[in-house]
């Protein structure tokens, strides 16, 4: 059976902060003002309003009496009795929410920082393959296939939600398409399948999304949607 995914890009600048925060609970109100940075808090609101009132549409109802809880490792979800599943991504002006109903879901985006020592990182964190692979590019194209890499890791651990069991040095994450891992968190015997694709997001950025599958031969479908 093939799994949903339904995309939801945040364009952070055109959000109304004013309805966002309306919405927000006391919670979320505290940590927003907590934020002593300008641009996070706005990057804060403006997402966790958005996300209230994309998950309004799947729960149906009011954005702002939706039970946003977290889980220990900090994952933000719905409570266990709901079926849809999420998650968020920000940087920059740039916002990103995924929803699946039943499976476990990450999504990430980065933005492209070509000052950033990326071999000296790849050397350290990535796979002996990962690293050859940039190895042998261009600097402009190791450039974009090192952030696709990191996105595409951060993504399947944001699906965990938590520390994985294994080392994360040892995720090997090159490929093309959709790309099947097999995952466990800190303290499960068992590990779990995900897969993880790249997204397509604006230039100098990169984004992918990962979910966990039942069946491995499974993937999932993507639907880009927007909120009027
Ligand atoms: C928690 C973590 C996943 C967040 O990622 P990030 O790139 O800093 O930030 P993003 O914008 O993508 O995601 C932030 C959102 O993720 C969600 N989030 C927070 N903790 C989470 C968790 N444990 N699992 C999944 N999602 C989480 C929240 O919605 C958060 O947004 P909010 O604070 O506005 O509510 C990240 O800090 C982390 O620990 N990553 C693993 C480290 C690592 O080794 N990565 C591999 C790269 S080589």
């Amino acid at each position: 059976m093939q799994t949903n995914i339904d995309l939801w890009p945040i364009d952070i600048d055109s959000v109304d902060l004013e309805r966002a925060e309306a919405t927000l609970s006391e919670t979320e109100r505290s940590r927003a003002t907590a934020i002593t940075d300008p641009a996070a808090q706005k990057i804060f609101t403006a997402c966790r309003g958005e996300l209230r009132r994309v998950l309004s549409i799947y729960l149906d109802m009011t954005p702002s009496t939706i039970p946003i809880s977290t889980t220990p490792s900090g994952k933000p979800e719905v409570g266990s009795e709901s079926n849809v599943r999420f998650n968020v991504s920000h940087s920059e002006e740039l916002g990103l929410i995924a929803v699946s109903l039943d499976a476990e879901i990450g999504v990430d985006v980065q933005p492209h920082d070509p000052d950033r020592p990326i071999m000296d990182i790849a050397k350290r964190f990535f796979t002996p393959r990962e690293y050859e692979h940039l190895r042998s590019r261009s600097s402009d194209d190791s450039v974009s296939a090192f952030y696709s890499f990191w996105s595409r890791k951060e993504a399947l651990v944001k699906a965990v939600g938590s520390s994985l069991g294994s080392s994360l040095t040892g995720l090997d994450v090159l490929g093309a398409g959709w790309i099947m891992a097999k995952l466990s968190k800190v303290g499960e015997d068992s590990t779990r399948t995900f897969g993880v694709t790249d997204l397509k997001v604006p230039e100098g950025f990169a984004g992918a999304v990962a979910i966990e599958l039942t069946d491995s031969d499974a993937v999932a479908d993507l639907t880009w949607r927007t909120l009027s």
